[in-house]
């Protein structure tokens, strides 16, 4: 039974059990239903064996050898991976900007970090990919046990993770790819490729650009190594059912013919929109995330004006341009209202 039919069931034994809701005291009127739904690892429920279900058929959708569901974010995800590959005093390989998530696991870890830095574009203010062949020198003779690569980053810009991967298994590495802006990337093949099957451990959010609940995320494991001790010592003992439902519905629609064509007219629109607005440069090497440049504006003007005149808040700016996060909610009312804005400013 999968996590989301075991919602449809009734049941109807007397629970003296947690959580003391009971699923119908209902504190939070308006969340309703999340109470309703909001059950513990009861005999009667038994939800666990439906989460292994769901978890193993995802695994089958990734091509993974295994995929787990989080609820806490790719925070979680990125703490399990490097709990899982790093002991006490080796040595991680980490970008120096990345998200804090790790650094704060490598800390957890007890381990040491040694620190690389992306290339940085002027053009655009914002890091590049990294470079295999940096990540090469600095792996020789420096016996780094683990390397952290964000691919995308922020703004949308992809390391060659398949070279990088190629590094790492020479170098005897792991490899952990912080792919929490990429978690659309499985289901086209007009973005960029994913890292789930080529990485050893690779942490999406789902929250962030395919249409998850906040703060649903996956880590896939593609090595050798059994996360789940891992898992155990930062995941709660009471995991929100709701939410883990959320990430099986998530998986089953992105997977679906539906959830494809939704993605495939997002992406065709946010093209249309890039060749719709010539005097607007775009950068980075996904769509969903655009990038965008007027020259004439700094960054933070042009964001300004978007938010002022249009009403349009971005996710992120800098000096020199601004990212608009696109997602599996991004409407083509939306998009048009970006698209016309853009248009006007490009031409004031
Ligand atoms: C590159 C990157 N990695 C990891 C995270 C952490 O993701 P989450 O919020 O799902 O824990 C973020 C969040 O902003 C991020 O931008």
């Amino acid at each position: 039974m999968s996590l989301i039919s075991l919602f449809r069931k009734n049941n109807h034994t007397k629970l003296f059990t947690t959580p003391s809701h009971s699923q119908k005291f209902f504190i939070f009127h308006k969340f309703r239903q999340f109470y309703k739904y909001d059950i513990s690892e009861t005999e009667a429920h038994d939800p666990q064996s439906a989460l292994n279900k769901a978890q193993n058929r995802a695994a089958d959708i990734y091509g993974t050898k295994a995929t787990y569901f989080l609820t806490n974010g790719s925070t979680s995800g990125i703490h399990a991976a490097v709990l899982c590959c790093v002991k006490k005093d080796e040595k991680v390989l980490l970008w120096k900007s990345a998200h804090r998530s790790h650094l704060n696991a490598v800390k957890l870890a007890g381990a040491i970090p040694v620190f690389y830095e992306h290339p940085h574009s002027d053009t655009w203010d914002v890091p590049l990919g990294v470079e295999p062949a940096a990540i090469d020198n600095l792996l020789k003779g420096n016996n780094i046990k683990a390397l952290i690569v964000t691919s995308p980053t922020y703004e949308g810009y992809t390391s060659d993770i398949r070279a990088i991967q190629a590094i790492c298994k020479r170098n005897g590495v792991y490899l952990i790819v912080d792919e929490a802006h990429g978690a659309l990337y499985p289901f086209s093949d007009r973005l960029p490729e994913s890292a789930v099957n080529i990485a050893d451990f690779t942490i999406q959010s789902l929250h962030k650009t395919a249409g998850g609940l906040n703060p649903t995320a996956l880590l896939h494991v593609n090595c050798e190594l059994d996360a789940k001790p891992a898992l155990d010592m930062i995941m709660t003992t009471s995991p929100s059912y709701p939410l883990l439902a959320t990430i099986e519905a998530n998986i089953n629609y992105l997977n679906s013919s539906k959830g494809r064509k939704k993605l495939s007219e997002l992406i065709q629109a946010l093209c249309e929109l890039r060749h719709s607005c010539p005097n607007c440069d775009f950068g980075g090497n996904d769509v969903t995330k655009i990038l965008v440049r007027i020259p004439k504006f700094s960054g933070f003007a042009l964001s300004e004006l978007l938010f002022d005149k249009y009403n349009i808040e971005d996710e992120i700016t800098n000096s020199k341009s601004t990212m608009l996060l696109c997602g599996l909610g991004t409407d083509t009312k939306k998009i048009n209202a970006l698209k016309s804005a853009l248009q006007k400013l490009s031409q004031l």
